[in-house]
């Protein structure tokens, strides 16, 4: 059930629509794109708000889950061993695939080289599910990375994608520690 809450809410967060989720007498706020941005950006305005929030949000019994995942496909690690990612081929010299399942994105840089990196977003963990070209797109609280490379093309998150090693074996790639 979703409802707006009052003035304890509104302390915490001062972005006027957003509104909090209650579910059995808890209370959590809801993703906040812009305050996350802000306590990124390190400004004075969003340092206070922050400050403020943080000396609120134990009196009111409310946590800072304004940064915290949000929704996803569940699994929300990348691969600790190595794993098969299928057909080599499906990965066009130049291009980019993100294997959700795994939580793996592979590009292929070049005619015989791979990259691979965990698409667990270094922001609050979320598991991305969306890649547009080589940009993937964390849809919780909209950071961006380069899949060839792992870099924060977008903030709130400031550092890169965990390279994964990926190799090409039989004809399917295959990446995770290990690999
Ligand atoms: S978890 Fe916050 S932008 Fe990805």
């Amino acid at each position: 059930m979703l409802r707006a809450v009052g003035p304890a809410l509104q302390a915490i967060n001062p972005v006027p629509h957003v509104v909090a989720k209650v579910h059995n007498d808890r209370v959590r706020p809801l993703p906040n794109p812009l305050t996350c941005g802000a306590i990124m950006s390190g400004t004075p305005h969003a340092r206070r708000a922050v400050l403020r929030a943080a000396a609120i949000a134990p009196v009111a019994g409310l946590g800072l889950a304004a940064c915290s995942p949000g929704d996803g496909n569940g699994n929300r690690s990348a691969p600790t061993k190595p794993v098969d990612l299928g057909a080599s081929d499906e990965v066009p010299v130049g291009g980019s695939k993100l294997y959700t399942d795994q939580n793996v994105v592979v590009s292929r840089v070049a005619e015989d080289e791979y990259k691979a990196f965990s698409s667990i977003c270094t922001h609050a963990r979320c598991p991305i599910e969306k890649l547009q070209g080589s940009k993937l797109i964390c849809q919780c609280h909209g950071s961006q990375f380069d899949a060839r490379n792992g870099e924060v093309l977008q903030r709130p998150a400031v550092a890169p994608l965990k390279e994964l090693p990926v190799k090409v074996e039989d004809g399917k790639i295959v990446a995770g520690p290990g690999a």
